[in-house]
This record gives structure tokens, C-alpha cells and sequence, in this order.
């Protein structure tokens, strides 16, 4: 069976990873993988995180299964930090999945078991990892333009422009901030209008929100997925927890899917549900219940949402120093973009060669398209950084 296995395109963002590890320069720097790094370029555990899991070592006294959809109480406070009050409890189907690609995963399963000939329509770029699934998956897919080379933010016209050539039933996957590679993000106006073409072509959202609480703020960040989703008749929503709590390798996430209508809601959580059970049974509860305890205690809430706070404008101001420092050496404000794009990439618009002289001669890694993990820089390396998009002639 096995001589008949062919070898698998490596994931470029994990290729990179490996790149990095054996390149023995210790000036390297790492702008792959999208991972938080403080100053000294650790991935600290939140101090919520710790404290929620001290007392789960205390506290659990079993280790038995929990639902095929998870611990209903995880999914609740899950669902509420990310949709707020347009959370449709009537309508509202969820399931725990191992972190946010699982709920990729497990949401595009639904799509195909669900509407077999609908196409998927992807933002271009998007993170490669969208298009693998899908194509695994035999879910087809289109591709709407997003992303403006010449200013670095969106281009919506093009946006709107190509997703008024789909039909009814197809679903539209949006990021719900901090666009994964561009940092560019649809302003409040345009995810109402976004929403509007979505009702007028019979479409269906599905929103990965990855980022939420690394861009504006945990509310601001949700606000025009929220204005989307007020609107539209029935939505599929991943979320993940690996970034804003840090818990990586625990794989935190959830489905959730609002059904058309309250009647529709058993079935569409039977099948969510049962797509569990066929890829996996039950979900990772490790780092749910440590979400779940995080987002019900006050003073663990309020730590983590500081601390959150804190990766978050260490960020923004990350991201203003290189802008500052690109400007002082080019004279002009054509990185600008770098310091208005929001979470933790942004597409920097080097060419695949300037992107291999950069890894070369300076020991830079971002991905081949150019993309940046804003949080692998620190206040010693953005000045090199800076040296080396002029040296390559970005
Ligand atoms: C990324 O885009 O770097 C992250 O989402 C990590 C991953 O799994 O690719």
C-alpha cells in the first residue's frame, strides 16, 4: 500500500520553521510562523492560563469523555466572547475542535456534507492552508481578489467585483481580523455592505476568526463580523484560542454554526456533532476548560484580558517602528501600510527573490510571499530589518 504514496507538498509556513531551526546564524530572525514572541523572543504562558490550569489540577477528578460536541460550558462563553449580543442562543449550533484548524476542518466537512456542489470562495491570498483543506476536502474553490499591492490595503471593489459572479449557496470564507497573510482589513462600512451581498446572492459566511483581541481590542476586533452576522440568515464561525490564550498545543477551538431557523438547529447540531465522531469522537478538553474557567472568574477575566492587552499594543507599537524606521531610510511613507494593517502579519510586497536575499544575506525569515509575523520582531532587530527590505530594494 504504501509504495503507492506520493510525496506531499511540504506546508510552506511549517517548511519555513524548519529552515529557520537549522540555520546556524545566531543574528537569525524568525518572521514565520504565526506565533507570539515577547522581547526576548519567548511564548510565554499567560499568567491566566497557569493559574486556571493550578487550579484544574486540583479541582478535576476525572478524565472521563465529555460530549461528542465538547463541554457545553466551554462553547457558551466561547460563543458569547466572540459573537456578544448577536449571539442567536435559539439558532446557535457548536462544537469543540481541536484548535482553529479542526473547526476549518470541521465546518468545511459540513459544507460538503451539507451542500455538496457549492463552491468555496477563498480571499486571494488567504492562508494556504484554506485551499488544502478545501481541495482534500474535493470542496471547490474560487478565489475573490482582496488584497491592493500598490496601496497595502483591501481592494473591495475587486472584492465585491468578483463575489457578485457567485451563486446561491456557495459560501464565503472572510476573516473576521487581522487578515491572515495581509494584516488589511475590511472597515465597518464594508462588512455591512460584504453582508448585503451575501443576503442579495444567497450566500453563506464562513468566518475564521483566529486573531480575535490582537488588532483594535477584544470588542473591536469582533465588531464587523458581529454587524455580518446580525444580518445574514445562517453563518458558519471558526474560532480559535490559540493565539489570543497562548495555548498553542493544546488545540482550542470552535465550530459554530447558526442554523436558518430555531427548527433547523437539532439537526444541524446532530451533523456537527456526528463529523465529530467520525474524525475524532470527542474534542481536546484540556485548554476549553481552562478558556472556560479564564472567561467565568473575574480576576482571572480581567488578568488575561490585561495581559492580552499588553501583547496587543506591544504589536501596534512593533509595527509603528518599523514604519518610522522604513521611512527615515526610504524618505518616503510607502510602508505606511506596515503601521495601519492590524494583527500579527502583514504582507510586506517583496517579490519571492528579495524574499530569498533577505533569508540569505540576513538571516530573515518570513513565508515566500512576503508575509511578516509583526510579534517576531523586537525593539533590536527592527532597525535590521529595515536595513535589509532597503538593501534588497523592496
Ligand atoms: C500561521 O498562519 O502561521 C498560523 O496560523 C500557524 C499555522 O498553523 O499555520
Amino acid at each position: 500500500m504504501m509504495n503507492a504514496l506520493t510525496p506531499q507538498a511540504p506546508d510552506k509556513i511549517l517548511a519555513l520553521m524548519a529552515a529557520y531551526r537549522e540555520d546556524p546564524r545566531d543574528t537569525k530572525i524568525d518572521l514565520g510562523v504565526g506565533v507570539y514572541k515577547d522581547a526576548t523572543g519567548l511564548t510565554p504562558v499567560m499568567r491566566a492560563v497557569k493559574s486556571a490550569e493550578r487550579q484544574l489540577v486540583e479541582i478535576q477528578d476525572t478524565k472521563v469523555y465529555t460530549g461528542l460536541a465538547g463541554d457545553p460550558a466551554f462553547a457558551e462563553v466561547l460563543s458569547k466572547l466572540v459573537l456578544g449580543d448577536v449571539r442567536p442562543t435559539d439558532r446557535l449550533a457548536c462544537v469543540a475542535t481541536p484548535g482553529g484548524t479542526g473547526a476549518i476542518r470541521q465546518g468545511l466537512e459540513l459544507m460538503r456534507m451539507a451542500a455538496p456542489d457549492a463552491r468555496l470562495w477563498l480571499s486571494m491570498p488567504t492562508w494556504p492552508n484554506h485551499p488544502a483543506i478545501a481541495k482534500y476536502l474535493g470542496v471547490p474553490v474560487s478565489e475573490y481578489r482582496y488584497f491592493d499591492a500598490q496601496t497595502g490595503g483591501v481592494d473591495f471593489a475587486a472584492m465585491m467585483g468578483d463575489l457578485s459572479s457567485a451563486t446561491a449557496g456557495d459560501v464565503v470564507m472572510l476573516h473576521g481580523c487581522c487578515h491572515n497573510p495581509t494584516g488589511a482589513n475590511l472597515t465597518l462600512d464594508q462588512w455591512n455592505d460584504v453582508a448585503d451581498l451575501i443576503i442579495e446572492k444567497g450566500l453563506i459566511p464562513f468566518v475564521d476568526i483566529a486573531y480575535q483581541g490582537f488588532g483594535d481590542g477584544l470588542e473591536a476586533d469582533a465588531k464587523g463580523m458581529r454587524a455580518l452576522i446580525a444580518k445574514v440568515p445562517e453563518a458558519l464561525i471558526a474560532a480559535s484560542c490559540s493565539k489570543n490564550f497562548g495555548i498553542y498545543r493544546e488545540r482550542t477551538g470552535l465550530l459554530m454554526a447558526i442554523a436558518p431557523s430555531a427548527d433547523k438547529l437539532s439537526v444541524t447540531q446532530g451533523a456537527m456533532s456526528t463529523l465529530n465522531r467520525l474524525n475524532f469522537s470527542f474534542p481536546p478538553d484540556h485548554g476549553a476548560r481552562v478558556v472556560q474557567m479564564i472567561l467565568t472568574d473575574d480576576v482571572l477575566r480581567s488578568d488575561w484580558a490585561a495581559e492580552l492587552e499588553d501583547v496587543r499594543t506591544g504589536m501596534l507599537g512593533l509595527r509603528e517602528a518599523l514604519a518610522a524606521a522604513l521611512r527615515e531610510r526610504t524618505g518616503s511613507d510607502r510602508f505606511g501600510f506596515l503601521a495601519a494593517h492590524r494583527g500579527m502579519f502583514s504582507l510586506l510586497g517583496a517579490t519571492p527573490e528579495q524574499v530569498e536575499t533577505m533569508r540569505r544575506e540576513h538571516g530573515i525569515y518570513m513565508v515566500g510571499d512576503s508575509r511578516m509575523n509583526i510579534a517576531g520582531l523586537n525593539a533590536r532587530t527592527v532597525p535590521l530589518l529595515a536595513d535589509a527590505i532597503v538593501a534588497a530594494g523592496v
